[in-house]
C-alpha cells in the first residue's frame, strides 16, 4: 500500500507506541486522526506534530474508546475533514489486575479495539463509497504466553489475536478489500511498561517487593524495545498488501516473527 494520500486514524495516540505509529505514517506522506483519552497530552502531542508536519495534515480529538458515540464522532469527524479513511489503528490500551481496574482493561483492549474495527468497516469498505484498507490491531507478546504477573492483560490481548484473526478470514471481510492484521510487540519504552503492577492474592509489602523484583527482572532478560523500533514493524503490516490476519510478534532478542497458529475447523 502506498501511504502518501492515505488517511489514517490511530487511537490511544497522544504518547508511547500510538505516538510512533502516528509519526511513521506521518513520515510516509499520511493525513492523520489521532484521538487520545488524555486531552493535555493529546493537545501537547498535536502542537508537535503540526510544526513538524503542518497543521493541514494532523488533528486530534479527544475520545474515549469505551464510548461507541465518540468513536462513531471521532470516525464522522475523520471523513469530514479529509474525505476518506484507510489505514485504522486500535492502539489504546492499558494494563492492571485489581478490581475494579481490571474491568476497565477488559473494556478498552477488548471492546475498544472490537468497536474500532467494527466502525472502521464501515467507512474502509469499498461497496459502501470506501476504498477498502488495513485494520491493525494491537495486541502483544502477551497475547501469545502464558504470564502468571498479568492474567487479566494477556487474556485481553489473545482475545484480540483471536477477533483480528476471525476478522480477517471473514469472507465479506474480505471482499469488501479489507485486510486486519495484529501486532505483537514484547516489551517498548512507553509508560504502560513503567506502570506495571502485577497480579497478586497477597499485598503485604514483603509480597510486593518480591513482584516488583519479579517484574524487573522480568524486564531486564527481556529487554526494551524503542517506540521506532516496533513503529517500523507496525508500517510492515500497514503497507505489505500480502499480509492479512499476519500475527506478527516483534521483540528485542528476535525481531520480527510471524506468528503460526494453527486451526482445525
Ligand atoms: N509498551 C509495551 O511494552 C507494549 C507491549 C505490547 C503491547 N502494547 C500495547 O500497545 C498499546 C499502546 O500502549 P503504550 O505502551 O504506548 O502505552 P501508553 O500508556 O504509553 O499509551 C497508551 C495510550 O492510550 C490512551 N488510552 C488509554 N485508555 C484510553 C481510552 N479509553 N480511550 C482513548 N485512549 C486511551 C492513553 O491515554 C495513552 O495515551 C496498548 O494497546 C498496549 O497494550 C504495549
Amino acid at each position: 500500500m502506498q501511504i502518501e494520500g492515505k488517511v489514517a486514524l490511530v487511537t490511544g495516540g497522544a504518547q508511547g507506541l500510538g505516538y510512533a505509529f502516528v509519526q511513521a505514517l506521518l513520515d510516509k506522506g499520511a493525513k492523520i486522526c489521532f484521538c487520545d483519552i488524555n486531552t493535555n497530552q493529546g493537545e501537547a502531542t498535536l502542537k508537535q506534530l503540526s510544526d513538524k508536519y503542518g497543521a493541514g495534515n494532523v488533528m486530534f480529538r479527544r475520545c474515549d474508546v469505551t464510548s461507541q458515540k465518540d468513536m462513531e464522532e471521532l470516525f464522522k469527524a475523520t471523513k469530514d475533514r479529509y474525505g476518506r479513511i484507510d489505514i485504522v489503528c486500535n492502539n489504546a490500551g492499558m494494563g492492571g489486575e485489581t478490581y475494579p481496574q481490571w474491568e476497565q482493561v477488559v473494556d478498552v483492549n477488548i471492546k475498544g479495539m472490537t468497536r474500532g474495527s467494527f466502525i472502521a468497516f464501515e467507512y474502509l469498505r469499498n461497496d459502501k463509497g470506501g476504498n477498502g484498507g488495513v485494520i491493525v490491531n494491537i495486541s502483544s507478546a502477551a497475547g501469545l504466553s502464558v504470564n502468571p504477573m498479568s492474567p487479566v492483560y494477556c487474556a485481553t490481548k489473545t482475545a484480540i489475536i483471536a477477533l483480528t484473526r476471525c476478522l480477517a478470514s471473514n469472507e465479506e471481510v474480505r471482499n469488501c478489500g479489507i485486510r486486519v492484521n495484529t501486532l505483537c510487540p514484547s516489551f517498548a519504552d512507553t509508560d504502560l511498561v513503567k506502570q506495571i503492577s502485577p497480579f497478586t492474592l497477597h499485598d503485604d509489602a514483603e509480597t510486593k517487593m518480591e513482584n516488583s523484583a519479579k517484574v524487573t527482572n522480568f524486564l531486564s532478560a527481556h529487554g526494551l524495545m524503542t517506540t521506532d523500533t516496533v513503529a517500523e514493524s507496525f508500517m510492515e503490516l500497514v503497507m505489505d498488501e500480502t499480509k492479512n490476519g499476519a500475527v506478527l510478534r516483534v521483540s528485542k532478542g528476535k525481531g520480527n516473527e510471524y506468528c503460526k497458529i494453527e486451526v482445525s475447523v
